[in-house]
């Protein structure tokens, strides 16, 4: 992969990285600004791309069409559904869907897929990376990663979408990412560190984690430019 394009949602879920980017130049496109440099001796756009599907989709598309990237990684910060997922933990994307569309429509309409899988390379090197990031101090998941158009906090969207979808956290853009990633036939992995348990403390926890679950993905994905 000659070039990466790295998307959080929040300036909060790059800062890291940007900090350590030996910046090149900057490009703005559709109000985005493209962070075009070498992070850790790889070439990579780096930008944050506001909270939502509609953001995230048309900011892969771009890094993907304008920028020419050749793989894809989400990474930011999630509420945690399965049970064996706790604040602080990390979750690697084995696959993302939307929790707020139709299985039926995602199947019956283009591009026929109820889910977009992760590259199986970049997962690989993304749990080398866990396992390189010594300061993580908490658990690393292979799982499902669901996005839709809201924050999660109340138990019973919440009981719903883990009885839809059994996945392992949620977010809001990791699977127009996916989706944008597999229409154009280029790999992706979604990173995501959880801030809340996306129940009724939800925003308590958030505001309490987001900082520290930020940082926790973005260590991964500097970790990642090292084995790449
Ligand atoms: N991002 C972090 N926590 C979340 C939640 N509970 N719902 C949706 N997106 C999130």
């Amino acid at each position: 992969m000659e070039r990466i394009g790295i998307i959080g949602a929040m300036d909060i879920e790059i800062e890291l990285l940007l900090g350590n980017l030996e910046l090149k130049k900057k490009e703005k496109i559709a109000g985005f600004v493209f962070h075009i440099g070498k992070l850790f001796g790889k070439d990579v756009a780096i930008t944050s791309c506001g909270v939502g599907k509609v953001n995230a989709a048309s900011c892969t598309q771009i890094l993907i069409s304008k920028l020419g990237v050749q793989g894809i990684i989400n990474t930011g910060i999630a509420g945690g559904l399965h049970k064996d997922v706790e604040v602080c933990d990390v979750v690697i994307s084995r696959d993302v869907t939307h929790h707020d569309v139709r299985k039926r429509q995602m199947k019956n309409w283009f591009p026929h897929q109820e889910y977009f899988e992760g590259d199986r390379k970049l997962i690989d090197v993304a749990e080398k990376a866990f396992k390189n990031s010594q300061d993580i101090n908490s658990s690393c998941h292979l799982g499902r990663i669901v996005s839709g158009e809201c924050f999660v906090d109340d138990a019973q969207l919440k009981e719903q979408i883990m009885k839809d979808y059994s996945p392992h956290c949620v977010e809001m853009e990791g699977s127009a990412v996916g989706h944008v990633a597999y229409i154009n036939d280029v790999p992706f992995v979604v990173i995501r560190s959880i801030s809340d348990k996306a129940d009724g403390e939800a925003t308590m926890s958030y505001e309490k984690f987001e900082k520290i679950t930020a940082q926790n993905a973005a260590t991964i994905v500097m970790n990642m430019m090292k084995i790449l």
